[in-house]
């Protein structure tokens, strides 16, 4: 079933403007009976959404895209999708213009210390079961685009003077990326362990003193590993370890 989707050309949409394109992505997945294979990508959003209820601010230049991943019914390793999503992203911006990207775990694409993007994956139940990986890259936004209580927290290309290469450039390239990992090397079934090494050669997270924060809970420790299986591993200051795989870790 899966190399069939390595074989196949993802159709890919493109908008002048939307409220979300996770959202127009997971009612076409809703809508139709047979697996979604496609990129729906947009110029702006009204309603950019972020993980945990947040708000993606989407202004025009930036890079706003979501692409759907039919699955089989039994995954369990969806929050490790999130985490080939934020190599594909690193890797495709690396080879389309050389530049040099972070994952910060689980979900944020950090440069120079600041979120360039981030990545909000959705599980849809339609006829087929699929994941919606929504993508959002900060190409040419600049400072003002950004509430002031952002300042220093996020960053643009453009804010750090590199010129934004041509987004339809980064959405192929990550897509095909990330195509290769999910259907081509089968990731999603068994993480091969080059993956894992490469997405922490590029954490932002890994081995920086961190606060856990999910609901009620926060403790304070170590991020001393990152899993196959998405979660990262925290060792407390009493040496004891605790695996996350959702929640949000401060530095
Ligand atoms: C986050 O920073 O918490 C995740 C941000 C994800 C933003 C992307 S932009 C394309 C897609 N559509 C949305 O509404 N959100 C994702």
């Amino acid at each position: 079933m899966y190399s069939n989707f390595s074989d196949r050309k993802r159709s890919i949409i493109y908008l002048p403007e939307t409220e979300s394109t996770n959202n127009d992505l997971k009612s076409l997945i809703r809508s139709e009976d047979t697996p979604v294979f496609s990129v729906i990508s947009a110029k702006k959003q009204i309603s950019g959404r972020g993980r945990l209820g947040r708000t993606f601010i989407s202004p025009e230049g930036g890079l706003y895209f979501s692409m759907s991943y039919p699955l089989n019914g039994n995954e369990k390793n969806i929050p490790y999708l999130t985490l080939l999503a934020g190599l594909s992203v690193s890797c495709a911006l690396e080879e389309v213009s050389g530049i040099k990207t972070e994952i910060k775990w689980p979900n944020d694409i950090y440069l120079g210390g600041k979120k360039l993007g981030g990545i909000l994956t959705e599980l849809v139940s339609g006829k087929n079961l699929c994941a919606a990986v929504g993508i959002g890259i900060n190409m040419s936004a600049k400072k003002e685009d950004f509430p002031e209580e952002l300042s220093g927290i996020v960053t643009s290309l453009f804010m750090e003077g590199i010129v934004p290469p041509h987004g339809n450039l980064v959405i192929e390239k990550t897509a095909e990326i990330l195509d290769g990992f999910v259907y081509g090397a089968c990731e999603l079934y068994e993480a091969c362990p080059s993956t894992v090494e490469a997405i922490k050669s590029r954490s932002f997270s890994l081995g920086k003193k961190v606060k856990y924060t999910l609901g009620d809970t926060v403790f304070e420790g170590k991020v001393s590993d990152i899993l196959n299986t998405g979660a990262a591993v925290i060792t407390l200051s009493d040496g004891s370890v605790k695996e996350i795989f959702c929640g949000e870790i401060t530095q």
